[in-house]
């Protein structure tokens, strides 16, 4: 989507959006203000954002596989370390609220499509050290990096699984009895994006929480999160612009809010 486009998709996210004091259910109004709304400073987030300022220093090039959808900033074969953590990797505001998310709802299994150099894995596994966390990557050179990245901030329980979402993912599932939060940050078109989520739903629970990243990214995206949030299985579901997530739970009546972040 041109740049245009998304500064005017942000402008009728920020008409809509709505704060704690214009929602009724008790669910959201918790996770607003203890989780969206936390403003505690936690040494975890200085771990990757330390590692983050290193990389952004790092002039490296590696050659870099593309299975997505590509960027819109880095077209190069060739990229160098440093631009791959700026354009990359979630910003800092968005890295904290998935280390916020996970350390409130303690999920058993995390999954992430899309580790580039493993920041966003790093945020989630911090917040729940004692999760399962595996997280795929389609590029080598990347995975590698981000491998060594966990290592150097002693988060190898990681599990790293080098290669395309389409094989490797059903491989994953096979072996997760209940998915209980999935961040799809990788390969942002209509129709990859629908079977992801597809097939993590195969193995939700009740408990489940799903992340999609770039939901207003381009109309395809759009088009995939409009059908995501009136699937019938999903009940709550919050857009704060640049991620979207869903909630299963039955209990909560269909709603679909845009809260201001
Ligand atoms: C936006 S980046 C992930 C950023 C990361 N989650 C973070 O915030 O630090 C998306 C990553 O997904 C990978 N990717 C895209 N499509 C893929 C596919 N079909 N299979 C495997 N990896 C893919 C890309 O190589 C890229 O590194």
């Amino acid at each position: 989507m041109a740049k245009m486009d998304l500064i005017i998709q942000y402008l009728k996210y920020f008409r809509k959006a709505q704060t704690k004091y214009d929602v009724h259910s008790p669910f959201l109004f918790d996770l607003i203000t203890q989780v969206f709304e936390d403003k505690r400073k936690y040494p975890e987030y200085h771990k990757v954002e330390k590692l983050k300022k290193e990389l952004l220093k790092n002039n490296e090039l590696i050659t870099v596989t593309d299975l997505g959808a590509g960027s819109t900033v880095d077209k190069g074969e060739k990229r160098s370390v440093s631009s791959i953590a700026k354009n990359a990797s979630k910003s800092k505001r968005i890295g904290r609220l998935l280390f916020r998310l996970s350390r409130y709802f303690q999920p058993n299994n995390i999954l992430e499509l899309g580790t580039s150099l493993g920041l966003s894995s790093l945020y989630l596994a911090f917040g729940s050290p004692s999760s399962k966390i595996v997280t795929i990557e389609g590029c080598p050179n990347i995975s590698k990096i981000a491998i060594e990245n966990f290592q150097q901030v002693g988060m190898d329980q990681i599990n790293l699984k080098t290669g395309n979402f389409d094989d490797k993912l059903v491989e994953v599932l096979e072996q997760i009895e209940i998915l209980d939060l999935a961040f799809i940050d990788g390969n942002h078109q209509f129709g990859p994006t629908i079977n992801y989520f597809e097939q993590c739903l195969a193995k939700s629970s009740h408990d489940s929480i799903f992340i999609f990243d770039d939901i207003h990214w381009s109309d395809g995206m759009e088009k995939a999160w409009e059908n995501i949030i009136n699937h019938p299985d999903v009940s709550l579901s919050i857009d704060i612009f640049h991620m979207g997530m869903i909630f299963l739970r039955k209990e909560l009546t269909k709603q679909h809010f845009v809260v201001r972040f």
